[in-house]
């Protein structure tokens, strides 16, 4: 695996490998690797890319500063898991490499609708961060295809909007299924930072997410919210949102609806740390 910092260098080798023929597979992180980013690792390259992995602590993401000072920083491990599976490129920018003329500086992306509601309105400014790191992160690598968790469905979405605003109309995005510890908690860089209680109860979540799929023919999608707040409460988290959205566009949804691909997502916290997951909900009801 080549390591890079520096942007001329990546780019020189990026254009040099494409040259021979090879295609490019991105898969961007803020580090904290695990199994569901070494997943995104593993998609790119079953798919003949020459794999580039980015772990870049993107600061213009947090609205919170101080989740940005806690968030798990592990480079060493994070090389290591990143070699085991065969990644052929690491870029690892300085805050100064990305943002050269600081952080007031850099281009600003409109996304409309997907910006006010769930993430978009619990965490102002949040999308905002992630359009301009994710837009600069392709300018320099302009990959083939960009590999993307659907555990952060919404900031998917938003991705997807990027890249039609910019126009990048041959590079392919691929989301790929959420990686799920055995008792369904998704995997996310912060849970590491849970206590050993909290995960314990982490994992209720997922039995959400399962039971309003599994609820589709109450046709009551209120008061399947308000088991699962319930439920959540019960094991000592507090509830951001329990959501059903139209899967293609995130049109929110006060109930279950025919015809439409439907996702539902939650949002919670236990202590200081915050949680998101979702599913796509199968279409169980006529069956
Ligand atoms: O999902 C993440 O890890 C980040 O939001 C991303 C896409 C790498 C941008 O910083």
């Amino acid at each position: 695996m080549v390591v890079f910092k520096k942007i001329e260098d990546l780019k020189q080798y990026i254009s040099g490998q494409k040259g021979k023929g090879r295609n490019i597979g991105f898969v961007p992180t803020m580090g904290a690797l695990h199994a569901g980013h070494i997943s995104l690792v593993q998609k790119a390259k079953n798919e003949d890319m020459l794999t580039v992995c980015s772990i870049f602590v993107n600061p213009t993401q947090f609205n919170d500063k101080s989740d940005l000072a806690k968030y798990p920083i592990s480079v060493d491990a994070d090389m290591e898991l990143l070699l085991k599976a065969g990644c052929d490129m690491l870029f690892l920018p300085s805050v100064e490499e990305i943002y050269p003329g600081g952080e007031d500086n850099i281009k600003v992306y409109d996304f409309g609708y997907l910006d006010t509601i769930l993430e978009g309105a619990k965490r102002p400014g949040h999308f905002k961060g992630v359009g301009q790191v994710v837009g600069r992160l392709l300018e320099i690598v302009e990959p083939t295809a960009l590999y993307m968790g659907q555990k952060d469905y919404q900031q998917c979405m938003v991705v997807r909007k990027l890249i039609d605003i910019m126009a990048l109309n041959g590079l392919k995005m691929e989301i790929c299924p959420t990686t799920r510890e055995a008792d369904g908690l998704a995997m996310s860089s912060r849970n590491r930072r849970l206590t050993e209680p909290q995960r314990l109860v982490a994992g209720c979540i997922y039995q959400c997410l399962v039971s309003i799929e599994s609820k589709q023919n109450s046709d009551n999608f209120e008061l399947v919210r308000k088991e699962c707040e319930d439920l959540l409460a019960a094991k000592g988290f507090a509830t951001e949102y329990v959501a059903l959205a139209d899967a293609r566009d995130l049109t929110l949804l006060d109930n279950y609806k025919s015809d439409t691909p439907m996702v539902a997502l939650i949002a919670a916290k236990i202590g200081e740390i915050r949680l998101i997951d979702n599913i796509l909900l199968e279409d169980s009801r006529n069956s």
